[in-house]
């Protein structure tokens, strides 16, 4: 894809994608803004008409199928898609067997089945361009390695990195379209605080931690550039390589650095965050987490 016009962001209203759409504005794309909270999009497309973009506020849940074709639906109807950026995703907190059953399997249904839902649209919206568009996805260090207490999220990301890679290799067979993965680290968004918990702690992004604007930057990169993946964080290919070389080491060291370094020290009770429903007062840019751990 050499023209970011019109492109699909799903996780608009936060974080990285939030970042990923104003990138995107400034560059005067045509916007289809994703989630599921309305009054998060419609500040985003604010900011994004600001900058000089169009943009349109589609509301749906990734979890839900008939509800991401008719998101897809709309995107299409003024014309081409040429990119969709996915960066929707939930994460919740706690040893596996004391994070609720519901909870553990609502966050595999908007962090795995979203991106397969998501993907799936793309890809038939792209055959129907005749075989032309450029999907990012979103993926995470932890799609390559484990941690405790996040089982859920560590589950959907490992489906989502094996899932995209088998859409790379299908894809050699449509070479008009093309799939990326972003892997990045930790990242300041608010991601943390709007996370079930179910361990009387918020979680924090490990350090170190970089801005939601250095992944929207390689996001906006491999719409553009595709690459079968790009990483974000310098300390991602130390981490994997002791994750596969040193196991033992890896699993001795991982249970305390994340006591330090991936959980806050507040007490909190236990919820079940945005889970299940959006919470669009804690949606925003970024949540000030500085780059070596807390919050500013
Ligand atoms: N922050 C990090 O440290 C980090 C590190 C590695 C990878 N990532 C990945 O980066 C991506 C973005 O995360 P972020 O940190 O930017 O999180 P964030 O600030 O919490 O943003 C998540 C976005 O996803 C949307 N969303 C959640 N559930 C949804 C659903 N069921 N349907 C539609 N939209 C939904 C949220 O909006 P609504 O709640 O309004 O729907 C929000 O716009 C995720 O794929 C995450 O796994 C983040």
């Amino acid at each position: 894809m050499t023209d970011p016009r019109r492109v699909l962001v799903t996780g608009a209203s936060s974080g990285i994608g939030r970042a990923s759409a104003l990138a995107l504005a400034r560059t005067g794309a045509s916007l289809i803004l994703v989630s599921r909270s309305q009054t998060a999009l419609a500040e985003v497309a604010r900011e994004c008409v600001e900058l000089g973009a169009s943009a349109q506020v589609v509301v749906a849940d990734v979890s839900d199928a008939a509800a991401v074709t008719r998101a897809f639906a709309e995107a299409t109807r003024n014309g081409i898609l040429h990119g969709v950026i996915h960066s929707a995703a939930v994460l919740s907190y706690g040893r596996f067997e004391q994070v609720p059953a519901e909870v553990f399997d609502q966050s595999i249904r908007t962090t795995l089945l979203g991106t397969a839902n998501v993907s799936r649209s793309a890809l038939e919206v792209f055959g129907h361009q005749g075989d032309r568009g450029s999907l990012v996805v979103i993926g995470s260090l932890l799609g390559k390695i484990a941690t405790p207490y996040m089982s859920s999220y560590v589950t959907a990301k490992w489906g989502v990195h094996g899932l995209v890679r088998t859409l790379q290799i299908e894809a050699r067979s449509t070479p008009g379209i093309r799939i990326s993965l972003v892997s990045p680290g930790g990242v300041d968004t608010p991601v943390y605080l709007q996370a079930g918990t179910y361990l009387a702690r918020h979680g924090r992004p490990p350090p170190p931690v970089d801005p939601p604007e250095k992944v929207a930057d390689a996001a906006v990169a491999a719409l553009q550039h595709p690459r079968r993946e790009r990483y974000v964080g310098i300390a991602n290919g130390v981490v994997v390589a002791g994750f596969r070389f040193l196991p033992t080491v890896f699993d001795t060291l991982v249970s305390p650095l994340m006591r330090l370094g991936g959980l806050s020290g507040s007490q909190v009770s236990a919820t079940p965050g945005n889970v299940f429903e959006p919470q669009p007062e804690g949606e925003s840019l970024r949540s000030e987490w500085r780059r070596w751990g807390g919050r500013r």
